[in-house]
């Protein structure tokens, strides 16, 4: 998937392509989760996607890196999870998340799954972002942020204390 923006402040066109989980910029998975551990264990042997700015050049010729997605299979069975989703600061907001979420979102789909899981906070802009894509929630892990996180996640002056399920039937 690829697009272009325009405005004063638009980044220039991007595209969405397979990228090894080894060459995922740490800038941007922390972005999604601050925990370089959690981070480093789901990231080896996953499947990512990145969305690159094509018209940035740069020596391996595929373009700046902007936004980063990582997928490992469930626990349960024909399930993948989106562990990490990730847009740099200065591109949220102009459809990247949202390319990166329907690329995975095919992608799973093509592996034959029948759900695409994903967590998040109980509140918030990835909230909204994820239900426009049509997740719907499926339970709440109480206090796991508090339990599994040594910093604190505030947004909009509140902290983050319980992790949302969600799931997208595929
Ligand atoms: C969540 C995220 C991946 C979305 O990517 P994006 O490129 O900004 O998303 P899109 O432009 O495709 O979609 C924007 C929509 O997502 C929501 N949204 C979520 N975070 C947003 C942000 N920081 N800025 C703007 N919109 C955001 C809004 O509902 C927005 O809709 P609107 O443009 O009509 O207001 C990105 O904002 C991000 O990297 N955030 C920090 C990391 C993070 O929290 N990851 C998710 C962990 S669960």
């Amino acid at each position: 998937m690829s697009s272009a923006v325009s405005g004063p402040n638009a980044p220039a066109s991007w595209r969405v392509m397979p990228m090894n989980p080894d060459e995922a910029p740490w800038s941007l998975l922390l972005l999604a989760d601050p925990s370089r551990e959690k981070v480093k264990r789901y990231l080896r042997g996953s499947t990512c996607f990145a969305a690159r700015q094509t018209a940035h050049f740069t020596p391996s010729g595929l373009g700046m890196l902007v936004g980063v997605a990582v997928l490992v299979p469930a626990q349960a069975p024909q399930s993948w999870e989106l562990m990490n989703i990730a847009v740099s600061t200065a591109w949220q907001g102009h459809g990247v998340g949202s390319a990166l979420l329907q690329r995975c979102i095919a992608w799973v789909r093509e592996q034959g799954a029948t759900r695409l899981e994903v967590g998040t906070g109980t509140f918030g802009d990835q909230l909204i972002f994820y239900q426009r894509a049509g997740f719907r929630v499926t339970g709440v892990a109480h206090d796991f942020f508090l339990k599994h996180y040594t910093t604190q996640l505030w947004e909009h002056g509140v902290q983050h204390k319980d992790m949302l399920r969600l799931a997208l039937q595929l």
